[in-house]
């Protein structure tokens, strides 16, 4: 395929672009081997490393020494709830030698002993002490020994973030127009909200952006996922409300996106089908009173009534439909990435409403649901059909004519790739090479 005439073309001159967007003709492509090249370098030092990433959140760590390792752009980290009541999060790798200190998923502990040569860490990360200290040397300073901190460490309403650019903006600026819509997904706790203890973990054989691409598509819900549709339907679970009336898919700015629209499934924030039975709707009418006492009426429906797939550059995702789910993820290699996801809810949910929730998170989107093994199964089928290098684009043009895409276009998508475009391209990286061959 030769350029498009009078598309913006990305990458430095000499190199081939990555995307291709012509907004006259209504044209949106993507190099295939964005997602076969072996780019994971180069998308670390050149996105990860000036993004806001997402590590925790403070509800899973509730008491002080409580703790939870994650692993975020490749570097081992804690998040750690300290003796002195502080969230912080710490680089897990000894001042020693580079061990980790910390070993365990998660746990409470006042100290962290490195189990190499036990050094000992209090768990606001200073060195508290060496073993056989008699031998350390004239020029050894404690006080500069402690475990290292990322550069940047801010909390948004209980969700922890850490960047590796120090001269990032600060978060809230990061987030810039996508806060107004995790507002809008945390407002729905009135004592704000919690993570719901459990984690899924998995792995993916494909590459990571390709489930950002599908976590933001609503064009494939009908075909992928007609399965739950049917369930749904047959457990009246689903809401007919007439021809939608609202339905939109948004480029937030700074990459992030979202695709939001009046709900069809049962929300247990405020809307009832009679799936959720009838002891389930009184609790409900009072979570919307409160909501329209809070907010007024127009955002108390939007809340309630209208879901929310929400995707906060470069890889974090909240999904607010039928559940809250919560799910980040990092690439491995080009054809892999790791996925860990969690159920976020409001804090002192009334037990029925919860269950409901647990029972749509995991029948949906947990990892044995009616969608994740559908969506895997599609990605993985993507990255094998890429092995067709001679069909080298992707098409990614739906609702590019349109004043206001809604919900079935891949405006969100666009979105990613604009600004995962300008990041790659601003590290240079285009000049990675594949087998010999400048791309
Ligand atoms: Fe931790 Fe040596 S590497 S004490
Ligand atoms: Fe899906």
């Amino acid at each position: 395929m030769s350029a498009i005439s009078g598309a913006r073309t990305t990458g430095p001159a000499n190199a081939k672009p990555w995307i291709l967007e012509n907004k006259g003709e209504g044209r949106f492509d993507v190099r295939r081997a964005a997602f076969t090249a072996d780019l994971v370098e180069a998308e670390m030092r050149g996105i990860f490393d000036h993004s806001w990433l997402y590590v925790g959140h403070e509800s899973e760590i509730p008491n002080s020494g409580d703790f939870v390792t994650r692993t975020v752009a490749g570097r081992p980290l804690v998040l750690v709830r300290s003796s002195d009541g502080m969230i912080r999060v710490l680089q897990n790798s000894c001042s020693h030698r580079g061990a980790e200190v910390c070993r365990e998923r998660r746990g409470n502990s006042r100290l962290f002993v490195c189990p190499y040569h036990a050094w000992t860490f209090q768990n606001d990360g200073q060195l508290r002490g060496t073993s056989f200290p008699d031998g350390v040397s004239k020029g050894f300073d404690r006080k500069r020994m402690g475990l290292k901190t990322p550069p940047r460490t801010e909390i948004y309403r209980d969700l922890v973030f850490v960047s590796f650019d120090r001269d990032i903006v600060d978060l809230q600026t990061y987030l810039g127009r996508a806060k107004d819509y995790l507002d809008q997904i945390l407002d729905q706790g009135e004592s704000g909200t919690e993570i719901v203890e459990g984690t899924h973990e998995y792995s993916i054989d494909a590459n990571w952006k390709l489930l950002i691409e599908n976590s933001i598509d609503g064009y494939h819900a009908p075909s992928t996922h007609q399965r739950y549709f049917d369930y749904l339907k047959r457990n009246s679970g689903s809401i007919d409300r007439g021809p939608q009336r609202y339905s939109r898919g948004m480029d937030l700015g700074n990459g992030h996106a979202l695709m939001t629209g009046e709900a069809t499934f049962p929300r247990p924030v405020a809307l009832w089908a009679s799936m959720l039975g009838d002891e389930a709707q009184p609790e409900l009418d009072r979570v919307m009173k409160r909501l329209v006492e809070r907010f007024g009426p127009d955002r108390a429906d939007r809340i309630a009534t209208h879901s929310r797939n929400l995707f906060i550059f470069p890889n974090l995702i909240i999904n607010d439909v039928q559940a809250i789910t919560v799910r980040t993820f990092f690439p491995i290699r080009p054809d892999r990435m790791s996925v860990i996801s969690w159920a976020l809810a409001p804090r002192n949910e009334p037990e029925g409403l919860r269950k409901v929730r647990l029972d749509s998170y995991l029948s949906f989107l947990g990892p044995g649901g009616f969608a994740t093994p559908d969506d895997i199964e599609l990605l993985e089928s993507c990255q094998r059909g890429f092995a067709n290098r001679e069909a080298e684009w992707s098409d990614l043009s739906r609702g590019m004519s349109d004043a206001e895409p809604d919900m079935l276009s891949e405006e969100q998508m666009r979105a990613f790739w604009r600004r995962w475009d300008h990041m790659m391209r601003d590290d240079g990286a285009p000049a990675s090479t594949v087998a010999g061959e400048r791309i």
